[in-house]
């Protein structure tokens, strides 16, 4: 085969039939500026673990580890220890892995089965990490509407097997921050009563990138004591194309000495956590790249944007009496909602009919406790332009209205049967003011345009 008709042959199965900017399922980046991919294409072929390069790409990932060390509010930020990873499973499974080895060292390597607790809602790679590692998943149940893991549960829950809590800083079914300083707070009780002293880690796979910017009064972070490492996807409201995520650790101490390899062998010797050895450097440097062109201003421009988007949705939404909305947007960007009993329709309906016109939204049962719950999800992210905002919400309408052809034939057209149009909801955001592929605004303009 020509280098030609392979290509085409790999295009000609790949083709995607949903452009990454129309797939509302996904909290991936699926759009950077032309500069952020260009260095991610000049640094195609460098490995995160070559020691003899004369870039220093470990000092960029360390520049990376310090900034988010310093946005988590680490006591000593320089010298937090923390690894760029191939996504939040990776980070995640770090975490667990350093909760597992100090819990180890603290019961003289005990023969019980250690436990995580956690609750229903988070994601299926903590069910991975205990199903990897022999570690008991204990999760303790979520009620729907966004109140997370119950506090006094989760304290009450631990014993002296216990591992760690997890904390989700916006979980994936529904995008609600759990209320990771109350666990605290619990759990410090639970320490006073009978001395059984539990760490906390936080997921914050996406909120670690929305709540310093959208919510810098939530302390859920290192200022916690009790928090002892944060993860987040670089490639969710990091704002890098896949594959990176981060672990951060709050000091030296709560890092075991086990996780650390260090070698020689690709020239200077260097220290790894990593669970791989080879990895992409590019994603790396897009995110070192990011934090210089957006900085906290700049990142904290666009997150608004991306919620005050899903919460214009959420309220458009809310005004179709056939839906039921159960996130509106006020913790991570993202929209989830399910139909009532009455609807005649399901949101499995509307996901079909809005995929003729090229949107991709997932549907999906909520967690184990509320499984008979079927719901859909928009995930609003910074190439979601005012544009296609738009377009989506003229989408849903039109597919609501013919759901409900299909469903009542002539009934006739009540009035709080008309669903609302983007015309008639007000989108409160001006037109292209996007960052990255699609958009046409400078950082200035974006910031410019949703300062007060
Ligand atoms: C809360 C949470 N944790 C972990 C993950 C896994 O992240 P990644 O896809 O970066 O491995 C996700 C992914 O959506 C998530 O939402």
């Amino acid at each position: 085969m020509t280098a030609g008709a392979a290509y085409q042959a790999v295009q000609d199965e790949l083709r995607p039939d949903v452009r990454p900017q129309l797939n509302l399922a996904t909290f991936i980046t699926t759009g950077m500026e032309p500069e952020a991919e260009r260095l991610m294409a000049e640094f195609l072929y460098h490995n995160t673990v070559d020691g003899v390069q004369p870039l220093h790409t470990a000092d960029l990932a360390q520049r990376c580890v310090a900034a988010l060390a310093d946005l988590w509010h680490a006591p000593d930020p320089d010298s937090a220890v923390g690894t760029s990873t191939g996504g939040s499973s990776e980070a995640c499974m770090l975490a667990g892995l350093a909760m597992l080895m100090l819990w180890r060292s603290r019961t003289s390597g005990s023969r019980e089965r250690p436990n995580l607790v956690m609750s229903t809602a988070v994601h299926v790679c903590w069910a991975k990490f205990c199903a990897y590692w022999d570690v008991e998943a204990r999760q303790i149940p979520v009620a729907e509407g966004g109140s997370g893991i119950d506090p006094h549960t989760a304290a009450e829950a631990c014993d002296s097997n216990t591992i760690g809590v997890v904390t989700v800083l916006g979980t994936t079914y529904d995008g609600f921050y759990e209320p990771v300083q109350q666990v605290c707070a619990a759990l410090d009780r639970r320490c006073a009563r009978d001395g059984v002293d539990v760490p906390v880690h936080v997921d914050a796979a996406s909120g670690g990138m929305v709540a310093p910017f959208l919510d810098p009064a939530l302390v859920w972070d290192f200022r916690l004591p009790r928090v002892s490492s944060i993860n987040t996807s670089g490639h969710k409201y990091g704002m890098v194309a896949p594959g990176l995520g981060w672990i951060v650790w709050r000091d030296p101490g709560v890092v075991p000495a086990e996780l650390g390899f260090s070698t020689d062998y690709t020239g200077g010797r260097m220290s790894t956590q990593t669970l791989s050895f080879t990895r992409p450097v590019a994603p790396v440097i897009a995110q070192y790249y990011q934090f210089l062109r957006l900085g906290a201003e700049g990142y904290r421009a666009v997150v608004q944007r991306c919620r005050d988007l899903a919460q214009s949705l959420a309220a458009q939404l809310c005004q179709v009496p056939e839906l039921r909305v159960i996130s509106s947007a006020d913790h991570l960007p993202v929209v989830a909602f399910t139909t009532h009993d009455h609807a005649g329709f399901s949101v499995t309906d509307l996901a079909d009919r809005l995929r003729r016109r090229g949107w991709l939204m997932p549907t999906y049962a909520l967690p184990s406790d509320q499984a008979d719950v079927t719901v859909a999800r928009i995930v609003c992210r910074n190439d979601l332009s005012d544009v296609l905002a738009r377009r989506l919400a003229d989408d849903i309408a039109t597919a609501v209205t013919a759901l409900r052809a299909d469903r009542g034939g002539s009934r006739s057209r009540r009035r709080r049967d008309v669903v609302p149009s983007s015309s008639e909801i007000a989108l409160t955001i001006d037109a292209g003011k996007t960052l990255g592929r699609g958009g046409s605004a400078d950082l200035d303009t974006v910031v410019a345009g949703v300062a007060p």
